[in-house]
């Protein structure tokens, strides 16, 4: 049974969508009820520490090894996106990169860092590390997370933190690259204009930044994969595509900030959806 303060916050969302679809009065993508449906089946996000937590678990479960736990809150307050997901090669769908242990004892993806000298070592030694990231049990990581997240600002989805403005308050100082001698390019001066979107609906109130993007990704970690590079040439690009994790939603329903927080892109819209 849901409790009576979750079936009021149901009706002040279905609300929320229906003023959504009055104020913006024009012909809709998706059926207003159907929105409405499909934002009922937006994830709950449980404990803060787990949203953007991975558990890998293709290869270990063949091994008999306990699950690995990968926090990227932990990593992202370290190295931006663009180390990893650029320069290590990580792909941004869960399990496609198939990182065996040959490849990281040479030195690869997580080896490229846990190498005994920037973190704890893969290999075998005197000193086993394995249950570091072969994790049995996750309340130390569960209670470095409570120390690590105090000091930050807060948001009310996701990690519970608010990473733009982290990053502006100098709260997190991420490094851009693992090896000095790969340049980082300046944004051309066209892309500095944030751009007004509009695909779906025409009078959609979502602008988007590609200089708040820049800081932490590269070009290539949007286009031409997620989105067409020409300006509207996206296609299928609604609100129920993103929230089933498709185009802003790759990022913004598993690391970023996820779609709950209505406002944050759609800064016209009052108040936000809790489910
Ligand atoms: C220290 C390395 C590291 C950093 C930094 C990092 N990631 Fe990841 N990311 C990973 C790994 C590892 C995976 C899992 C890859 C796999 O399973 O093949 C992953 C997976 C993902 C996924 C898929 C998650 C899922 O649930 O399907 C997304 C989305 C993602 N990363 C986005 C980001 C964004 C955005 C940033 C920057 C804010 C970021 N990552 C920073 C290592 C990193
Ligand atoms: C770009 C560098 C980098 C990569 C790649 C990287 N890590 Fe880390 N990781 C670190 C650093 C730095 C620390 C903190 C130092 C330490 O604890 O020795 C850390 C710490 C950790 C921790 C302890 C908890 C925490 O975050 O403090 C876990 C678990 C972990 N990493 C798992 C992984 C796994 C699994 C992968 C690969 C999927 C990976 N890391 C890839 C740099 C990296
Ligand atoms: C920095 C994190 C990290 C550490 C430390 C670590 N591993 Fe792993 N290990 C991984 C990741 C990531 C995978 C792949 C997980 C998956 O996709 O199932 C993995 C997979 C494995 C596998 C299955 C791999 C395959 O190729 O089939 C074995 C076996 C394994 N680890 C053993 C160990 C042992 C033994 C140690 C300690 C000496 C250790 N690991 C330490 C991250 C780590
Ligand atoms: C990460 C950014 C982001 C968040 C968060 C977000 N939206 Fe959207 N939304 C978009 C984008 C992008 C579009 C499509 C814009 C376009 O047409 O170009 C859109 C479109 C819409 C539309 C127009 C109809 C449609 O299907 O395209 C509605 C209604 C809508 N969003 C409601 C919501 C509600 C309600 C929430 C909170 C539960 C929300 N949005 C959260 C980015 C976001
Ligand atoms: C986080 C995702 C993301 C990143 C990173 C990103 N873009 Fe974009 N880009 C978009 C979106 C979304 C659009 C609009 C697509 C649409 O309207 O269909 C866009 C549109 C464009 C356009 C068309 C603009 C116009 O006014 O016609 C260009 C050119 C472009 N991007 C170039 C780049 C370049 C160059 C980089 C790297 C410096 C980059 N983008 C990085 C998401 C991104
Ligand atoms: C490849 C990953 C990725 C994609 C795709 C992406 N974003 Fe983001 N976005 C991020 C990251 C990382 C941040 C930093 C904040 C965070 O992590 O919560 C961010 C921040 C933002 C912010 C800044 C919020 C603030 O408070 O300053 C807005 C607005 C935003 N994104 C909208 C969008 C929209 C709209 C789309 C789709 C057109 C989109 N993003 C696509 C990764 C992504």
């Amino acid at each position: 049974m849901k409790s009576c303060p979750g079936v009021k916050r149901l009706v002040t969302a279905a609300l929320l969508v229906t003023t959504f679809f009055l104020w913006g009065g024009v012909s809709l993508a998706a059926d207003r009820a159907e929105l409405a449906n499909v934002i009922k089946t937006i994830p709950p996000n449980g404990p803060f520490w787990k949203y953007g937590t991975l558990e890998m678990r293709r290869r270990t479960k063949k091994a008999g090894m306990p699950a690995v736990i990968f926090p990227h809150w932990s990593h992202r307050a370290r190295y931006t996106c663009r180390v990893c997901h650029e320069e290590l090669g990580f792909s941004m769908h869960s399990g496609d990169t198939g990182i065996s242990r040959s490849q990281y004892t040479a030195g690869q993806y997580c080896g490229a860092c846990h190498n005994g000298v920037t973190a704890f070592t893969v290999q075998e030694g005197s000193v086993r590390q394995c249950d570091k990231c072969h994790m049995k049990d996750t309340a130390a990581l569960e209670k470095q997370f409570e120390e690590f997240s105090g000091d930050l600002p807060f948001a009310k989805f996701g990690n519970g933190i608010d990473w733009s403005a982290a990053l502006k308050a100098g709260g997190v100082r991420p490094q851009n690259a693992l090896k000095a001698d790969k340049p980082i390019l300046p944004l051309p001066a066209k892309l500095k204009v944030p751009m007004k979107l509009g695909t779906a609906v025409a009078r959609s109130d979502v602008t988007f930044s590609h200089e708040d993007h820049y800081v932490e990704l590269d070009c290539s970690a949007c286009h031409p994969d997620i989105f067409n590079i020409k300006k509207k040439g996206t296609k299928a690009f609604t609100m129920e595509n993103n929230i089933f994790g498709n185009y802003c939603g790759v990022c913004h329903m598993r690391v970023a900030f996820p779609m709950n927080d209505c406002k944050r892109c759609h800064t016209q819209m009052s108040g936000n959806y809790v489910p």
